[in-house]
Order: structure tokens, then sequence, then C-alpha cells
């Protein structure tokens, strides 16, 4: 067993913490499988997610609520097994962390068991308790709010989320989830002016995801950055293959522009 970080070793929660204080963007993007998750730990990206997005993009569902457990387990095993530096975050699936703690725990462990750094879960203050009980037990986690796709039936579609007086809410469900233990923070679909006043109340990195650039850092599902998802993208997604020479070619072009916070530009902005 060897104690310390190695320069050129695997990506850490600290060293996340490191690049917001130092204001250095952190690059993140999904990833289901082994190709892709070498690709993107070549390019030299911070952060890997293991998304539910999968139960989309790769199972052709119409939302991700389908997504198991079993599943999640699978594709991080694989994505964490294949990478060298990225931080590896878990998603936990729909049902899978509104049970009993006890059972919440033993799902979260088999994510990690897999090889995940992290587990995300959805939700404002009622996922706190949660969020408690699996940091006390050593399990990190990434929170997500704002627009949270597992509540797709609640919300009635996949809508902007704080708006007007509903910013308050949004703001004060990100500070009680620091509080409770979270050490990043998943920003979906909100006001860049929200995401940008979150990112100033709280200590953690915030990562957005159609929240402009005044978080910590951003992500986005890979397959609408490659252009392959169908249908109709929403405002934030860029296609980087679009003036690229490859695969490779647009996924360093994110990096870099996550980076250089070229990406996202006002015109991938929501207003409050
Ligand atoms: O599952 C996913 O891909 C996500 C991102 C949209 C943040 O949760």
């Amino acid at each position: 067993m060897v104690y310390g970080e190695s320069k050129l070793g695997r990506t850490t929660s600290k060293r996340l913490q490191r690049l917001r204080k130092e204001n250095t963007p952190i690059t993140m993007l999904t990833c289901y499988d082994s190709s892709f998750a070498r690709l993107l730990d070549s390019c030299g990206i911070d952060c890997i997610l293991v998304g539910d997005s999968l139960g989309m993009v790769v199972q052709g569902g119409k939302d991700t609520l389908s997504v198991s457990l079993s599943d999640m387990e699978y594709h991080t095993r694989i994505v964490a097994g294949s990478v060298a530096r990225a931080f590896v975050v878990a998603d936990m699936p729909f049902g899978s962390y509104q049970t009993r703690p006890e059972e919440t725990f033993a799902n979260a462990a088999r994510l990690i068991q897999a090889g995940a750094q992290m587990v995300k879960l959805e939700g404002g203050g009622w996922v706190c308790d949660t969020i408690s009980y699996l940091v006390q037990r050593d399990i990190p986690v990434c929170g997500h709010v704002g627009l949270t796709p597992q509540s797709v039936h609640r919300l009635g579609g996949y809508a902007v989320q704080g708006k007007g007086e509903d910013a308050q809410r949004v703001l004060e469900e990100a500070k009680k989830i620091e509080d409770a233990g979270a050490q990043l923070l998943v920003l979906e679909a909100i006001p860049s002016e929200l995401a940008t006043e979150i990112t100033q109340s709280v200590s953690i990195p915030t990562i957005g995801i159609g929240a402009g650039s005044g978080t910590s850092g951003q992500v986005l599902v890979l397959h609408d950055l490659l252009g392959v998802s169908g249908g109709n993208s929403p405002k934030f997604v860029r296609n980087f293959m679009e003036g690229s020479s490859s695969i490779s070619d647009a996924i360093c072009r994110y990096i870099s522009s996550v980076q250089s916070r070229s990406f996202p530009g006002k015109e991938h902005e929501y207003p409050r």
C-alpha cells in the first residue's frame, strides 16, 4: 500500500477542490464504456460521470427511470477499470436511494466497489439526511439540483428550474446539500445568474449543465457533444463534432473550450 498522491496519479476530490480554489474550470463528461473512457482519460478530462442518462443514450429509453442498480454497477466497473487519471462519479439510479438508509448505503457501496470514487444523487432538501448518512460512512457524495431528470413525471417534463421567485428555493437546497456533507454539486438547467450565485455561496465545486459559465466546471452528455443523441438537443448543447477532424479532436476541443471559458457561451444560457 502506498500513501500520498502522485502528480500523475488518479484525480481525487481534494484535487477538484484545489481546482475550484484556483478558479481553474473543472471538465466533466458522461461516459459508459471502456473505449470512450480511455479516450476521455487520454484527452485529459478531469472527471467522468457514469450517468443514468445511459438509459436514454445507450439503452434507448424515453427517460432515465428504468435504469437499474445492476446497469449502473456494470457500466461503472467498465469505465473505472479503463481510466488511469480521471475522477469517476457514478449516478445512483431512480429507486436506489429512496429506501431505508441501510439499503441506500448497500446500494451506494456497490457502485464504490465497482470503482466509483463518488456517487451522485438527485434532489433537494429531502436527500440531505441520506447524504449525511452516506458521507458519515465514507461514501463521498455529489448532489444534483435544478432540473433533476428523475423527477420528470412530477415536473411534467424537462423544464428549466429556478426561474423568478423559484431561485431562492434552489439556492437554499444547494446550501443544505453542502451542509449535509456533499463534496461536489451538479447544477442542471437553471438561469446562469442563479448558478453563479450558488457557486459563490457554497465552498464545494459546482458543475454546470445548462447553467452558464459562472460555475466551477462543466458537464455534458458525451453523445450530445458528438451530435449522435438524435432528436432536438437542449439549448445548452454544442455539437463539438462540427468543425472537428475526429472524435478525439472534438473531445479535446470541448476540454479546452471549458478551460478557456469559451464554452458555454451566452447562446447556451437561460435567463432569470
Ligand atoms: O445522467 C447524467 O448524464 C447526468 C448529467 C445530465 C449531469 O446526470
